[in-house]
């Protein structure tokens, strides 16, 4: 035990029977189904630190059965993705944004801390040795899982002090069977995903575990996912949340004559995970001389009300695996629909532009209308290096 969690200790043992890759498909490549030949991994012991982190060949590990995480599931991760270019060169986006939210989320468990730079490169060590596992195709990438689990074999609820970190790739496709098609979402006002004080805001499994009941319920209404909307008090309606694994953007025009177009997404207040694509998106959308974007509290009377009176343009999620996920439909409870309307036309048109060619966000109201594709174009250019950006880091 070195301590601390350091690249120059980086171990790397390479698997002696390599599989045979996937076909690059998504109808057949299952998000989250396929892994890679190696997996990064660091054990960490309460008054000794970290070890020397190593590579390995992906396998199983190995848990006393009254491990923390067994128990009481002291657990995090985080979601990133590597993009290959058709420059051949590998990148990843906003990485230390995912640095810093592990960091929190340890934090929050009582998981221990580590030093962000240095797990970054081991991160980017485990990419080159599995780079040809990347896809060049748009659309595909490799989905980068960091994970970090309480190991201490105690029954006792109490700060941890046995940890493991690790890390497994994953190639992916569209995290949606449907692709770009716009998917629907079931209204939940019973089931709470995240409440103030509690860790909406943190990466933990514990939030994602709950959500899969509820998602399933949703299934059988025939939407693809759950829009969390909090009864809060201050409103019929409750307050717009996320969903299970996105953050959520409303395109509202206001009212009056010439009511300017708002894009809008619930606030950081505790209660909403604080996306990398969330966090992007906003910026993008900031460069639209003609669209006002607004972090605020979101309830959802306003929404039924937009859609009621035709001002409700456009609903879309965000996230890592999701990237941009148009919506079409709102289900609530009693079956009726809220309907959203998506050009998809319009959508296609943007991101069918040539990659990278000077496209620009400036003003909203050059036509085709479809906020949702132009963003998506916008990301895509940096995620797989059509444009040059700050964002974007080159291993
Ligand atoms: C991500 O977008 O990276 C997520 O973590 C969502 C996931 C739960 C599939």
């Amino acid at each position: 035990f070195p301590s601390n969690l350091r690249y120059e200790d980086l171990v790397i043992t390479r698997s002696k029977s390599l599989q045979v890759k996937p076909r690059l498909d998504a109808s057949t490549l299952k998000f989250g189904a396929v892994y890679t030949d190696h997996m990064l991994q660091a054990s960490w012991k309460d008054g000794l630190g970290w070890s020397a982190p190593s590579i390995d060949p992906l396998g199983s590990i190995s848990l006393h059965p009254c491990a923390q995480v067994l128990h009481y599931g002291v657990e995090c991760f985080e979601g990133m993705k590597v993009y290959k270019g058709k420059d051949g060169q590998l990148r990843l986006f906003r990485p230390e944004m995912n640095m810093d939210r592990l960091a929190r989320s340890a934090a929050r468990l009582t998981l221990p801390q580590f030093d962000k730079l240095e797990l970054l490169e081991c991160i980017k060590e485990l990419v080159r040795v599995e780079r040809d596992w990347v896809p060049d195709e748009e659309g595909f990438s490799v989905y980068i899982r960091p994970t970090m689990i309480g190991t201490h074999p105690f029954l006792g609820v109490s700060p941890t002090r046995e940890a493991m970190l690790y890390v497994i790739l994953s190639p992916v496709g569209p995290y949606f069977p449907s692709g770009l098609k716009p998917i629907k979402l079931y209204v939940e006002t019973e089931n709470v995903r995240a409440f103030p004080g509690g860790v909406g805001d943190n990466k933990i499994g514990g939030n994602y575990a709950t959500t899969i009941l509820p998602q399933l319920r949703a299934s059988h209404m025939g939407c693809s996912q759950v829009l969390y909307v909090l009864q809060d008090g201050m409103s019929e309606g409750g307050l717009v949340g996320e969903s299970g694994s996105m953050n959520m953007f409303f395109l509202i025009r206001q009212e009056g004559e010439d009511g300017e177009l708002e894009l809008v997404t619930p606030p950081l207040d505790g209660l909403i995970l604080p996306g990398v694509t969330r966090d992007t998106v906003i910026k993008l959308a900031q460069g639209f001389r003609d669209i006002k974007v607004s972090e605020r509290p979101l309830h959802f009377d306003e929404v039924e009300r937009a859609s009621e009176t035709g001002r409700l343009l456009e609903v879309f999620g965000t996230g890592t695996a999701c990237m941009i996920q148009p919506v079409m439909s709102l289900t609530k409870k009693d079956h009726t629909e809220i309907k959203i309307p998506f050009n998809a036309d319009a959508a296609k048109y943007w991101l069918a532009k040539p990659p990278g060619t000077g496209f620009t966000l400036n003003s909203f109201m050059e036509e085709p209308f479809s906020l949702c594709g132009r963003l998506s174009r916008s990301l895509l250019d940096v995620q797989y290096g059509h444009v040059d950006s700050e964002w974007s880091v080159v291993i």
